[in-house]
């Protein structure tokens, strides 16, 4: 079994990042500006955003965090998106999600200027990936892309699995991994709330991308000897053990499943790091486009 480490291979893109940043300065050319848009108080979103604007930090960019009233309106959200499409200085911005309920997350994501999606969630971004064109990929699938590559895991002509087709994950590894690139040409199926025999379609899987979010779903006994696990899931559970009284675990059962896997990521410490600094490079890239 060869352990991914998501941590690990996360601070060699910060400091590549960085060394970028670092000749920007020698050239005399702006330093990366990274802005996000917090609505209301939800914890796992401030505990992100803050992880996103530490890392800016640390990689020598320069950030900014909108906070916003959870009792906004998606009219004055809107003024503050345009706000920020105008401002120059700031290279890329993300809205972060879940939004209150009565803001329309689809109208709001098609505010932001395609230019500065650094999230690759307006349809232009999301419409470029998937007919293959270069754009800013969503952090997340880039992040596991980074790590299959960075692994060395072969993608070309295998068996691929990717269960949950959200708009954030799923969806788009999928098609990445579909496509004929070098980190691609998979035969993918993803597997979602309705799929029949998903133990069967586990069995069968050379790799397994598992974005559900129920924890420790996938046993030992589903798996295939060899195959390679990408756990993408990040949920609390009660554990009394515990000094914080939870622990963070994946969609995968580590105990069970890592004595028979070839590759794995571990949960933390597989694609949760990666996310952050693929929004960064994402950020660069933004800003190297407007130089
Ligand atoms: N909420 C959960 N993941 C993400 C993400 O990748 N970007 C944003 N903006 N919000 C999120």
């Amino acid at each position: 079994m060869k352990l991914i480490d998501g941590k690990n291979i996360s601070e060699k893109v910060l400091k590549e990042i960085k060394l970028s940043v670092d000749d920007r300065l020698k050239c005399n050319l702006k330093v990366p500006h990274l802005a996000a848009i917090l609505v209301g108080d939800d914890g796992a979103s401030k505990t992100y955003v803050d992880s996103k604007i530490k890392a800016c930090k640390r990689v020598g960019f320069k950030s900014s965090l909108f906070k916003l009233d959870d009792s906004i309106t998606e009219i004055e959200l809107i003024s503050q998106i345009q706000n920020i499409n105008d401002n120059d200085d700031i290279d890329g911005f993300i809205v972060q999600l879940p939004l209150p309920r009565h803001i329309d997350q689809e109208k709001i994501l098609n505010k932001v200027s395609p230019d500065k999606d650094v999230d690759g969630f307006h349809p232009n971004n999301y419409g470029k990936m998937t007919l293959g064109i270069d754009t800013f990929l969503p952090a997340t699938p880039a992040g596991i892309i980074e790590l299959i590559e960075r692994s060395e895991i072969q993608t070309e002509g295998k068996k691929c699995l990717v269960i949950g087709r959200s708009q954030i994950v799923g969806r788009p590894i999928s098609i990445l991994l579909s496509q004929n690139k070098s980190f691609g040409n998979s035969t993918v199926t993803v597997a979602h709330s309705r799929s029949k025999d998903l133990e069967k379609l586990c069995l069968e899987s050379d790799i397994i991308i598992s974005a559900i979010g129920i924890p420790e779903f996938i046993k030992g006994d589903m798996i295939k000897k060899g195959s390679s696990i990408i756990d993408v899931g990040i949920t609390r559970v009660k554990d009394p053990l515990s000094p914080k009284g939870y622990r963070i675990t994946g969609d995968v059962d580590f105990k069970s499943v890592s004595s028979k896997v070839g590759y794995i990521t571990p949960v933390p410490g597989g694609v949760g790091p990666m996310t952050i600094s693929m929004l960064l490079k994402n950020t660069l890239k933004a800003c190297e486009i407007s130089d």
